[in-house]
């Protein structure tokens, strides 16, 4: 890309049909809000991307949210949402002096690509565009914009379903709320925006008409794959949305060489990496950032939750949750387990039900277990954080271990089995 850019991010809506005290684009998919996977596709555009959030519904939850994620990011607060053109022109004066492109996109679509912002931007340049809108085609294209053109292709107009004639609602080709503009030359555009229009609102897409009668260059970039336009409105759409993630990645997943046993039963998030020759079992849940090396095998029925690192050949089993865990090459952790906070060598054997007791409720603390190489764990053991054990240690099982153990040890703390010879025998005698 050679221009500079920077990017507009629409959230100021209510979502009422979400029906929640939680502002729309604050709604998650794999433990991330739906404006974060928006931000991320856009900051991977390139480093230090600078972006501009519209907030309004919920403005201080979005705010904090953002502030604790992103650093690039500055916000910009609509007080009352009068419609998209007016949620953009609260940003012009953030963007004074800014020459180069900007990318204008909705808050609430977790499913757009980099590639596609980047095919978009690329296109615009290469075009020598002043504005380029982002197009997709629907079977349905009912409640969208849609886009008028002449005969030299160029986009003259975006319709309303509600302002739309017959004739207009027949088009296919619909407005994807996403554009790219030389902004030095479009931003007075929303100066002289009007609101007459059947929802009395301002319209973003104006602009298009704008950028014409001021013999500015318009044109339309057409997206392959109209789910990465997919919005979300109610607890369906995120359902939806969620499931079109996943089924995306698993795709992907498995072209790169991940066997995937049965994908409509396995979620996961497009932010864990695995690698070749992996099997992952059905109903497995994987959410957030994870390195799944080669040669796993993970579930069935397992649960891992983000910041873990499995190494090659590792077995990770049924009825597991692993959380924040660091697990090395070889180990296995095949029944029953939960493993959170933990840094586990190679070679460790974690037998059935271990429960690594990571989390002190009266301190709100949570503390680190380090099992190194070659340890040995026995079933149904608890390890109560935070301890050191070192390599080759072998625990009994059933102990609840609460300090460390030194290399090479066994240790052990349950109470000695008893035998009283004969006591069935007399119990039935007497
Ligand atoms: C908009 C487009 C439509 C396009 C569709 C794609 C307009 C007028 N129409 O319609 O052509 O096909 O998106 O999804 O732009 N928002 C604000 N402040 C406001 C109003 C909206 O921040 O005052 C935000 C919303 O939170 C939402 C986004 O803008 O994230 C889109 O608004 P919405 O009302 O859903 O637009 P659509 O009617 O879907
Ligand atoms: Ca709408």
């Amino acid at each position: 890309m050679e221009k500079e850019l920077r990017a507009i991010i629409l959230g100021a809506g209510k979502g009422t049909r979400m029906k929640s005290a939680k502002p729309k684009v604050l709604h998650e998919i794999f433990s991330k809000p739906l404006l974060g996977w928006v931000l991320d596709a856009i900051n991977r555009l390139h480093h230090k991307m600078q972006s501009i959030v519209i907030i309004g519904h919920g403005a201080h939850d979005v705010e904090d949210y953002l502030n604790r994620n992103y650093k690039y990011v500055k916000t910009t607060l609509q007080k009352e949402q009068l419609g998209t053109g007016h949620a953009v022109a609260q940003a012009v004066p953030l963007l004074h002096e800014f020459r180069g492109n900007v990318i204008i996109a909705c808050g609430d679509t977790p499913l757009l690509t980099t590639k596609t912002l980047k095919g978009l931007v690329t296109f615009h340049e290469d075009n020598n565009a002043d504005l380029t809108v982002m197009t997709t085609e629907f079977e349905n294209p009912y409640g969208y914009g849609r886009i008028l053109r002449n005969a030299k292709d160029e986009v003259i107009k975006i319709v309303e379903e509600k302002d739309a004639s017959e004739s207009v609602k027949e088009i296919k080709e619909v407005n994807t709320g996403v554009y790219c503009l030389n902004w030095a030359k479009m931003k007075n555009s929303f100066n002289e925006m009007r609101n007459n229009n059947v929802q009395g609102e301002y319209y973003l897409t104006d602009i298009v008409k704008w950028a014409r009668d001021n013999q500015h260059v318009v044109l339309g970039y057409t997206a392959k794959d109209n789910k990465e336009i997919y919005g979300i409105n109610s607890r369906e759409n995120l359902a939806v949305a969620t499931k079109y993630m996943k089924e995306r990645y698993i795709k992907e997943l498995m072209e790169n060489g991940v066997t995937i046993v049965d994908p409509d039963s396995t979620y996961i998030s497009p932010e864990t990496t695995i690698g070749e020759d992996t099997t992952i079992f059905p109903n497995t849940y994987i959410e957030g950032k994870n390195k799944i090396a080669k040669k796993c095998k993970i579930g069935p029925m397992t649960h891992i939750r983000g910041n873990c690192e499995v190494g090659e050949e590792s077995k990770i089993g049924n009825f597991v949750e692993l959380k924040n865990a660091k697990i090395a090459k070889k180990t296995n952790v095949c029944h029953l387990s939960y493993v959170g906070d933990a840094i586990v060598g190679s070679n460790v054997n974690i037998g059935a039900g271990t429960i690594f007791a990571n989390y002190n409720s009266i301190t709100k603390e949570k503390h680190t277990t380090v099992l190194q190489d070659n340890v040995s764990v026995g079933s149904n053991s608890v390890l109560v954080a935070p301890l050191d054990i070192r390599h080759d240690a072998f625990i009994a099982a059933q102990s609840c271990i609460t300090k460390d153990v030194e290399a090479n040890s066994l240790a052990m703390s349950r109470a000695p089995q008893k035998e009283i010879k004969n006591w069935v025998k007399n119990k039935k005698e007497n």
